[in-house]
């Protein structure tokens, strides 16, 4: 038994997530280094982490080498391996070939697979041992997204003395789309085994609970389920945020100001700058996005010597068939695009299929002038809260999508509906003519929102809540 041997740690704050902090790379010269991971989910929750002295248990994102915990920047590593069997049916195959567009409305077709589900159940199970190994009597664990949606109720039966909470960052479907996934019982059952279920958006919580009462038949009455052995599970929304402070001190340095200027210098100083950040998604509309900008300038709408399109891919999940033709898809595009439409030194489309350290991008973010966030689906969107965060000039435009859960609070931005191209060509243009003092108006409520409604307020409000519901209900069983 490998696990017994290895060291733990006693760990009052557990945070399980697929992936850790830091990913594990092997360089050419055989020797490893660590490098933080790509995602949403990893900015939002390593500042908290540092702040609570808790222990994170997770996958070191490459195949094979088991690797002892560790301390990393102040939070306690605890890794998880994988086989490369279960790279590819655990991770490529269940979580990102089934779950992934089931969950964001089915954008690609889902691919159901009996050996997929059994690996699932399979990493579940290690996780959930793994943090049940770690955790201190009577510790809160907070299980992270739909790569461990069993966990919950896998830890209680292991550790029935933990406080558990559950936080899916991606959307939750509607009961027509979810009740395709042969294992529905099965996952609802996990996310059950929390006492606290968190989601983006109150739309995904009603979601959930209306599927607990459907499929499951527990009793349930608006965000609480009850279940026969007397517990209760609450679903409920806390939509996520990011460091807004530590973008905006990023962006307001003096290496990310010049860096800023030396980009819309290197572009040939256009007098706009629009922008797209995305990981290389098909759920992030890039494809349809850069389409209505190249029939902008075809248009004579804009004119490729002063306006430009920036558009960062980040590789990912690079070995899924549905990413590696998206990628094809937008090479083609890119290429016929710049063809057709650019000059010598002046491509319509700055395309970037690489990612970038944090400051690089708060210095894109500073650069653009209007910032493009077009998903088909998304469960928020913290590429719209991070532009907002570093335009502490109150200038810029965020032209985004209904369909992103960030639409729901950036109600001042340019909203658009990613599969109306008319109407996003339509848009991006108002968003590029807006008077300064419109642009101003919108950025300042934006920027307000985005300050009051930090990740620090997004993970105490959710660890609050968790800690809130144990006290009412320990009161409620020893009176
Ligand atoms: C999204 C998911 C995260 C995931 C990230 C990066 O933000 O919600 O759970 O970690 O994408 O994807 P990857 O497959 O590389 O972990």
């Amino acid at each position: 038994e490998p696990s017994s041997t290895s060291t733990t740690v006693a760990a009052d704050l557990l945070v399980v997530a697929n992936r850790l902090p830091v990913d594990r790379v092997v360089n050419d010269d055989g020797s490893t280094e660590w490098r933080a991971s790509p995602g949403g989910l990893v900015s939002a929750l390593a500042p908290v982490m540092r702040k609570n002295e808790g222990a994170w248990i997770g996958w070191p994102g490459d195949t094979g080498t088991e690797v002892e915990p560790f301390e990393n920047d102040g939070i306690a590593l605890v890794p998880v391996a994988l086989s490369d069997q279960e790279y590819a049916e655990f991770y490529e195959g269940f979580s990102n070939d089934t779950l992934w567009p089931l969950y964001h409305d089915l954008v690609a077709k889902p691919s159901f697979r009996r050996e997929w589900w059994d690996s699932y159940v399979t990493v579940n199970q290690r996780f959930a041992d793994a943090a049940a190994a770690n955790a201190a009597e009577g510790a809160t664990v907070w299980v992270q997204d739909y790569q461990l949606q069993l966990v919950p109720q896998m830890l209680r039966e292991l550790r029935p003395d933990l406080r558990i909470g559950f936080y899916l960052h991606i959307p939750f479907p509607p009961a027509e789309l979810f009740s395709q996934l042969p294992w529905r019982r099965q996952v609802l059952e996990g996310l059950l085994g929390a006492d606290l279920v968190g989601f983006q958006l109150s739309g995904a919580a009603q979601n959930f609970v209306r599927l607990v009462r459907q499929r499951v038949g527990h009793k349930t009455h608006r965000d609480t389920v009850y279940l026969p052995d007397g517990r209760v599970v609450r679903a409920r929304a806390f939509p996520i945020s990011i460091d807004t402070e530590g973008f905006e001190e990023l962006a307001r340095s003096e290496p990310v100001e010049t860096r800023a200027a030396e980009i819309r210098r290197e572009l040939g100083n256009p007098s706009t700058v629009f922008l797209g950040i995305d990981r290389l998604d098909y759920t992030k509309g890039i494809y349809a996005r850069l389409r209505a900008f190249s029939e902008l300038i075809a248009d004579g709408e804009l004119d490729v010597e002063d306006a430009v399109f920036v558009q960062v891919a980040t590789p990912s999940r690079e070995r899924v068939d549905q990413y590696r033709r998206l990628r094809d898809d937008i090479d083609r595009l890119v290429g016929r695009i710049n063809g057709d439409l650019g000059r010598i030194g002046r491509p319509a489309i700055s395309y970037l299929h690489s990612s970038f350290p944090r400051e690089e991008m708060a210095a894109l973010y500073r650069a653009a002038d209007v910032m493009v966030v077009t998903p088909f689906r998304d469960g928020m969107n913290l590429v719209a809260k991070e532009y907002v965060a570093c335009r502490f000039h109150e200038d810029g435009a965020l032209v985004l999508s209904e369909f992103a859960g960030a639409a729901d609070e950036l109600r001042q931005a340019y909203l658009v509906n990613p599969y109306d191209i008319n109407g996003m060509k339509a848009t991006m243009m108002q968003a590029h003519r807006a008077e300064p003092k419109e642009l101003s108006k919108r950025m300042r409520a934006m920027r307000k929102t985005v300050t009051e409604n930090d990740v620090a307020h997004w993970a105490s409000t959710f660890l609050d809540s968790l800690a809130l519901d144990r006290d009412a209900h320990d009161k409620q069983t020893r009176p």
